[in-house]
This record gives C-alpha cells, sequence and structure tokens, in this order.
C-alpha cells in the first residue's frame, strides 16, 4: 500500500510530497516538529504532543498553520489514510519559504506543515525490546534550548551514527560537567546502584519528553519513587539498570554503554514493568 503524505492543506502520494527549495526548516533549520506513536491504531499520549507542540512553536514565534481541533483532524486523517495499526506519525512545521535571509520574513508568509506516517512491525519491535539495546556516550555539542522540539538535529545525527559504526542504538550525551542530559533522540534514565530510579529534572539542556513524564505518571502508580536527579557517566557504569525513553520506543532496557554490560547485562525488571505498563498487555 502506497504511503500518504500531507502537505500544506493536500494529501499526496509520499513519494511525491515536496516543499520548495527557499523553505526556512531547509535553508536554517527553521523549524519544529513531533512523533506520536501509534498503538492499535490511537495515537499515544496525544495531549503531550500537542502541547508541546503548541509550546515550541511560540517560543519561536512560528505561526499555528491550523487550529488545534484542525489539527487533530489531520494528525487522524493521516494515520487512517497510512492505516497504522502500530508505528508513528511524523510532523514538521517550519516558519515557511521565503528569499533567503536570515532575519523572519517581513512581511510574514504561511508557514509550512508537512506529515507523514511510518508503519512498525509490533512483533519486530517488542522482539527488540526483550533482548535491549546498546549505547555509547559522547560530548553534548548542542545549543543552550534543547528544551524546544527543533528539527536542529546535526549534532544528535553525528552521536546517532557514531554510536551505529559500533553497533549501539542511541548515543548518550554528556555535559561540560560530567552530567547525562539524554540520547540523541531520546530521554535517559538509570536505576543507580542503590537501587534509586533517577532520570535528569527539566531544564534547557533536554528535550521535554512526553514518555518521559508519562514514564513517571506510570512509575508513581506502581509505587516506584522517581528521583529527578541528574546522574554523572560514573553513574551509569555503576548502574543495575539503565534505559531510554521516547514516543517512538516507549521504555526500551540498555544492557551495555561503552562496551560495559550494565547490571547482569540483560533487560532491567525496572525498565520491563514501567515498559509493559507503557504498552499494555500486547508488549509481551
Ligand atoms: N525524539 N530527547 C530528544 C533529543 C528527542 O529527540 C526525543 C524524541 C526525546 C523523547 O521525547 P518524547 O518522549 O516526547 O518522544 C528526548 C523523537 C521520537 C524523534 O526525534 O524521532
Amino acid at each position: 500500500m502506497s504511503r500518504i503524505a500531507y502537505v500544506d492543506g493536500a494529501y499526496v502520494p509520499h513519494a511525491r510530497a515536496r516543499v520548495s527549495i527557499d523553505d526556512r526548516g531547509f535553508l536554517f533549520g527553521d523549524a519544529i516538529y513531533e512523533v506520536w506513536g501509534v498503538n492499535g491504531g490511537a495515537l499515544r499520549d496525544a495531549e503531550g504532543h500537542f502541547a508541546r507542540l503548541d509550546r515550541s512553536l511560540a517560543e519561536l514565534r512560528i505561526a499555528a498553520p491550523m487550529s488545534r481541533a484542525a489539527l487533530e483532524i489531520v494528525v487522524k486523517e493521516m494515520v487512517r489514510r497510512n492505516r497504522v495499526d502500530f508505528g508513528h506519525i511524523y510532523l514538521e512545521i517550519s516558519r515557511g519559504a521565503a528569499p533567503r535571509d536570515h532575519a523572519f520574513p517581513d512581511p510574514p508568509v504561511a508557514p509550512t506543515i508537512v506529515l507523514t506516517a511510518r508503519r512498525l512491525d509490533p512483533r519486530t519491535f517488542h522482539a527488540r525490546a526483550a533482548r535491549g539495546v546498546s549505547v555509547i556516550s559522547a560530548p553534548d555539542i548542542r545549543w543552550g534550548r534543547c528544551d524546544i522540539k527543533t528539527v536542529n538535529l546535526l549534532p544528535n545525527a553525528l552521536a546517532k551514527q557514531a554510536a551505529k559504526e559500533v553497533g549501539a542504538a542511541e548515543a548518550w550525551l554528556v555535559d561540560a560537567h560530567g552530567f547525562v542530559t539524554e540520547g540523541g533522540s531520546s530521554n535517559a534514565w538509570i536505576v543507580d546502584a542503590q537501587g534509586r530510579l533517577r532520570t535528569r529534572p527539566l531544564d534547557n539542556a533536554i528535550l521535554h519528553g512526553v514518555t518521559r513524564a508519562r514514564t513517571i505518571d506510570l512509575a508513581r502508580s506502581l509505587q516506584i519513587p522517581v528521583d529527578e536527579a541528574a546522574f554523572t557517566l560514573e553513574e551509569v557504569y555503576g548502574a543495575r539498570e539503565a534505559f531510554l525513553t521516547s514516543a517512538v520506543n516507549g521504555p526500551m532496557p540498555i544492557v551495555a554503554i561503552d562496551g560495559r554490560a550494565i547490571g547482569d547485562g540483560a533487560p532491567g525488571p525496572v525498565c520491563m514493568r514501567l515498559r509493559d505498563a507503557y504498552f499494555g498487555a500486547e508488549a509481551g
């Protein structure tokens, strides 16, 4: 079945979807994005992603291309037209297309909006989590507003490529003080040597992950205390468990970092409890 994309008001075959070479997303990375996971044809954490989208647009003073209600219809229509039972929806909004000039177009131009859909095989997806993934560490060389979900992902892409080249799935980025900020496309968690579940507190150095927030809620409902406290790479090396969270992966166990096993080198029980709670019974 052919994939359908949405571009500026029209549903078009994915392979023929186009935006202008003057688009500021292309020229300057002047664009924001969102990703919703889809389970059983329904958006996971729909509200959290819509709320963050509004915040990203407001922080960059990009006009919303349509109302929230209209956008919800388009996102759901993308799920339906692409028959996404399990997978994800990608949305990008740029400041629009205008002759190249770093400052904002004056008068303003209409923002560009693009959505794409991706179907995933849930069995392959959950089998990967049953094995767990490896990560590497890398210096965090990004800008000072990583809380805004912009498409400025070059440092993330470089770190994730370095991970891929050694067979790892993610890179955990480390700030100038030796603390882990987050992954290239996910938030970072450990169960430390004392058994405390920890993730970095919200600041401008990390994306305020919707799955992170959901995982905190799930942990509390399972009576697992969560400590929003930053941790160092040394603490990761000595941790009982490590895992990442993102809309695409949910809670995903990490079994090794920088070639060193985490705990006993198998997916950890705290992560797997949270994963089961996140995906429900189908996580298997
Ligand atoms: N990435 N940190 C970064 C840098 C991210 O890019 C992401 C998400 C997250 C997790 O956020 P959330 O739980 O809201 O998905 C944290 C998406 C999935 C991506 O770039 O594909």
